[in-house]
């Protein structure tokens, strides 16, 4: 019995519990057992204001675990602790979140452990603030939301309501029922593709003329990379296969570079049996020269004499011999977006349609925000807002695993 307790404990899911000196810090206390009441391991990480505010004993006492305040406590720092603790727990959730930890994260300040722990964790990040009205929507505070937004972390938004200030307004703590189902959404999230090979293209791909000059385009692969990072994320075995960019691979993704839609063809179907969800936001060239000389041409013999011939569709290839497989693609279009994203979801056979019109300024290739229409077999459309490439990428997988859902029944 003691035995299986103790694997059910070891296969718990471990939350560390940020915890900052903000006026409604009991209410961390009930966020703490909410979680333990669900199966998790909580670890509580507290500001040295907090500590100021709150006794840490209390927060030892009902987590049954040593509560680390200072980074270089040296029973903390002889395991260099903020990067042991990175690694072990799936979800930080920073409850309730002053304007000022806010801010440090959004800047990359890491004076302390718990500003170090979110650096150096890969896990999702879960925000609850809580402060005044004035300092919620001071600009400041609002351009830090907007940052850390970007880059990923996720909110519990403050509601409106009495402030501990007495004051009325904007600001109050989430409730802790709230960040709690709020928390719990997300580490079920994190186990939702365990399993699945996932196989994603991304970036544009380089046709060659001679060895110096190639025909290409404006894919920064950015988009394809974030869906690869979130797939990773939720417990998939990513495959990614890229193009020629200029970015650092997500952690945990086995990743594939190749430079012509040739190479590209070549190692997706190396990978395509392995996988069983396959999403292509590479942006491959529909061209590529009739020949590809072995040295540089001079300037002479190239006006007039260049020929281009069509590429192979990849994905068509993939269509046509899909079985069991979820096929997504990505449709970049400059006019009449849905039309021509639905026309090659149909030739295809895909199971989903990212279509996103790259013509508009601010999203698209090259930007880090983007705005797309998810189109479904059913012809159903989701428009997105304009967003993060990364919370785009979370919208995109939700809707995949619905419709995985779907050809499941
Ligand atoms: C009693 C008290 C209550 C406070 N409540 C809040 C609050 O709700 N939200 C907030 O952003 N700051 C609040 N502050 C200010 C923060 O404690 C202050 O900005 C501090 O530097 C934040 O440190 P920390 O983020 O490291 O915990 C409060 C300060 C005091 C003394």
């Amino acid at each position: 019995m003691k035995e299986r307790e103790q694997r059910a404990n070891e296969d718990s899911k471990i939350v560390a519990l940020g915890v900052t000196s903000s006026i409604s810090i009991y209410k961390a206390c009930e966020i703490l057992r909410g979680f333990q009441k669900k199966g998790c391991r909580v670890r509580v990480v507290m500001t040295r204001n907090a500590a100021r505010l709150v006794s840490p004993l209390l927060f030892s006492a009902l987590s049954g675990g040593a509560v680390i305040v200072d980074l270089f406590d040296e029973r903390v720092s002889r395991r260099v602790g903020h990067v042991t603790l990175a690694r072990e727990i799936s979800l930080l959730c920073v409850a309730p979140a002053t304007a000022n930890v806010i801010a440090k994260f959004a800047s990359g300040v890491a004076d302390d452990f718990l500003s170090t722990l979110y650096l150096a964790t890969r896990c999702p990040v879960l925000v609850a603030p809580a402060m005044n009205e004035a300092m919620f929507l001071h600009p400041r505070t609002q351009e830090n939301l907007r940052k850390l937004r970007g880059a990923g972390v996720e909110f519990v938004e403050p509601e409106k309501g009495t402030l501990a200030c007495h004051d009325e307004g904007w600001g109050r703590l989430a409730s802790p029922e709230r960040i709690v189902e709020e928390g719990l959404r997300i580490l079920s999230r994190t186990e939702s593709l365990k399993g699945v090979g996932v196989l994603v293209t991304a970036g544009p791909t380089r046709e060659y003329l001679d060895p110096v000059r190639f025909l290409s385009n404006a894919s920064s692969g950015k988009m394809g990379y974030e869906i690869a990072r979130e797939a990773a994320s939720r417990g998939a075995e990513v495959t990614l296969i890229s193009g020629p960019v200029e970015l650092v691979p997500p952690a945990g993704v086995r990743v594939i570079k190749v430079r012509t839609a040739a190479d590209m063809e070549r190692e997706v179907l190396e990978a395509y049996p392995g996988s069983g969800l396959v999403i292509m936001a590479a942006a491959v060239s529909d061209f590529r020269f009739t020949r590809t000389a072995r040295q540089k041409i001079g300037k002479r013999g190239l006006a007039g004499k260049v020929d281009l011939v069509e590429t192979r569709d990849i994905l068509k290839t993939l269509g046509a011999k899909k079985k069991g497989k979820v096929l997504v693609g990505f449709a970049a279009e400059t006019e009449k977006t849905i039309p021509h994203a639905v026309r090659k979801m149909k030739e295809k056979k895909l199971d989903l349609i990212v279509a996103n019109n790259v013509g508009e300024e601010g999203i698209g290739f090259e930007s880090d925000d983007n705005k797309v229409f998810i189109i479904r077999p059913d012809g159903k459309v989701l428009p997105t807002d304009k967003m993060s490439k990364r919370e785009i990428s979370r919208v995109v997988l939700d809707q995949i695993e619905a419709v995985i859902e779907e050809k499941r029944k």
